[in-house]
Order: C-alpha cells, then sequence, then structure tokens
C-alpha cells in the first residue's frame, strides 16, 4: 500500500504512535529564523507531507518560544498540512515548561549527558508538566556524537537496552531518542549505525524512536532504520549550513549594498532544495533492496 505522508490524525501523539507501526517517518528540521522556516514549509507543501521544525535552545532563548509560536502560527497560513513545532535538546526543565506554555507541539528534554536517576527525573517532571497540554515529549538515552560530546568507547555512547527500559517504565516520555552511533554535524567518515542495538531497543519498548544526526547518514541507512523503529528524524546542519554559505557568498559580492530582501530571495530556494532533497529520502515508497 502507499505510505500517505499527509494523512490527518487527532492528535502528534496518535501520527507518531501510527507511523512507528506503519514504517513512516517524521521529517524534523531544525530551523532558525524566519527565512529557514518558510523555505521548510514550501519544501513541505511540494512534497505535500507533514513537517516538523525545531528551535536549538540558542534560538529559542533569542527569538523566544513565544515569538517562535507566533512565527509558525503565520506560516502554517500557507502550508498545505500540519507544521509541528518542537523544542530541540534542551537540557532545562523550565524551558520546556516555557515552551510548552508557549504552544510548542512537542518538547526533548535532554538528560543524556546525566546519569540515569537524574535523566529520569528531569524527564518525569517535563511529562507530567506535559500532560494536561497534550504536548509530546521526547527524552534521550545514549549519547549523540559530534559537537564536543566526548566518548571513550561504544560503551559510552551506544544506548544500553536496559537504561532504555527503565527510562521509558519510569518516566514514560512518547517517543525517546537513542544513541546508536550517528552524529550531529558533517563527519569526517560515514556514521557507523549500530542496527543489532537498534533493533534490541525497537524489540524492548514500543515508543516510536528518533534518530539524531540526520545530516550525512546515507538515505539507505535512513530508510533502514525507520523499517525498525524510527519514527521521527533530526536534520539541521545540512540546512544552516547551506543558509550560511549562500547568504555569506551573496553578502560578500553585494559588500555594503547587501539588502537581506534581495540575498534572501536568492538563498530560499537554495534551502528549500536542500529540504525537499531529504524530504525525498525520508519519505520513501519502495520496498529497500538490501
Ligand atoms: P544534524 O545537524 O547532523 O543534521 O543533526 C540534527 C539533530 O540531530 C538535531 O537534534
Amino acid at each position: 500500500m502507499e505510505k500517505n505522508f499527509s494523512e490527518d490524525f487527532a492528535s502528534l501523539l496518535d501520527l507518531f504512535k501510527a507511523y512507528r507501526k506503519t514504517e513512516r517517518c517524521l521529517a524534523s528540521f531544525n530551523v532558525n529564523d524566519n527565512y529557514d522556516l518558510q523555505a521548510v514549509v514550501e519544501a513541505a507543501n511540494e512534497m505535500d507531507t507533514h513537517v516538523m521544525v525545531m528551535t536549538y535552545p540558542p534560538v529559542a532563548d533569542l527569538i523566544t518560544p513565544q515569538v517562535f509560536t507566533k512565527m509558525v502560527e503565520g506560516v502554517r497560513l500557507n502550508a498545505k498540512n500540519k507544521v509541528y513545532l518542537h523544542l530541540d535538546h534542551s537540557v532545562s526543565v523550565d524551558q520546556c515548561k516555557a515552551a510548552i506554555d508557549s504552544g510548542y507541539d512537542s518538547v526533548m528534554i535532554d538528560g543524556s549527558q546525566q546519569a540515569l536517576e537524574e535523566n529520569i527525573k528531569m524527564t518525569k517532571q517535563v511529562v507530567a508538566y506535559a500532560k494536561s497540554a497534550n504536548v509530546v515529549v521526547e527524552a534521550e538515552i545514549g549519547k549523540i556524537l559530534g559537537r564536543g560530546v566526548e566518548v571513550k568507547s561504544d560503551d559510552d555512547f551506544l544506548a544500553s537496552v536496559s537504561d532504555v527500559k527503565q527510562l521509558y517504565e519510569e518516566a514514560q516520555p512518547d517517543i525517546v531518542a537513542v544513541g546508536i552511533g550517528t552524529a550531529h554535524g558533517f563527519t569526517p567518515q560515514e556514521p557507523k549505525i549500530h542496527f543489532g542495538r537498534l533493533g534490541e531497543i525497537a524489540e524492548a519498548i514500543p515508543a516510536p524512536l528518533v534518530l539524531h544526526g540526520g545530516t550525512g547518514i546515507p538515505d539507505l541507512d535512513i530508510q533502514k532504520s525507520i523499517t525498525m523503529g524510527m519514527s521521527k528524524i533530526n536534520i539541521g546542519t545540512i540546512v544552516h549550513t547551506t543558509y550560511m554559505q549562500e547568504a555569506m557568498k551573496r553578502m560578500n559580492e553585494a559588500g555594503m549594498n547587501a539588502y537581506p530582501p534581495f540575498i534572501m530571495k536568492e538563498v530560499l530556494p537554495l534551502i528549500k532544495d536542500v529540504v525537499v532533497d531529504r524530504l525525498k529520502a525520508v519519505n520513501f515508497q519502495n520496498e529497500l533492496v538490501v
């Protein structure tokens, strides 16, 4: 049967549960301002798909959750399908609460750098707060490599199945990010995904799983992960590097005459192109040939 990426659900949580069962995945893009936000929405329109946009904590701090929520409400007026807003990698329970109060659809409380007990405690606090607002909560177990995350051995970053189970059962997050070898940002080598561990985790808990470090994962690995339980994929670096590099090139050329709408009129379609390209990889129809 054709997979439908614009099917309506009563809630985002219902969408994630259905996606896990039907091997679909919600593509989620880190955005920084109104321009890349608009580019993601235009790409999703072209592909006729729901999409999620995510603010990293510095973006939420700078623009504020209140204003970003309004920006997303604004672009929804031009969206064919759902545009969900998520707070990504917050290490602060208070920041998650502020995002929930502002109308975010989903928040991530990232306690992965803490001991398991502390991670569970933080996750529980956010889950309790999010419940009445019907906001989805993402937790993390194991570590996503790159950006200064130090690991000494596989055991250091690979999510342990028993830890995942304990966090899921005690804190009851809706969706769970698991460290299985992917890295944030461009990496010198292709990331080596530990599919064996992913299989064990998917067997151990029914929650929709989240694949971080989406930039640079080969398409076939993305698709295989989706068939194994990954129901949300986070993609960031390819979006902001395209934005910054293309804008910088044009600003250098224009010099003192650089004017934001003229620069961004040219850059926005280029950001849109990379988002369309990633949506094509994530929203795949065909059976994998392995
Ligand atoms: P990339 O920057 O590697 O695409 O990863 C994004 C991410 O996982 C955000 O949570």
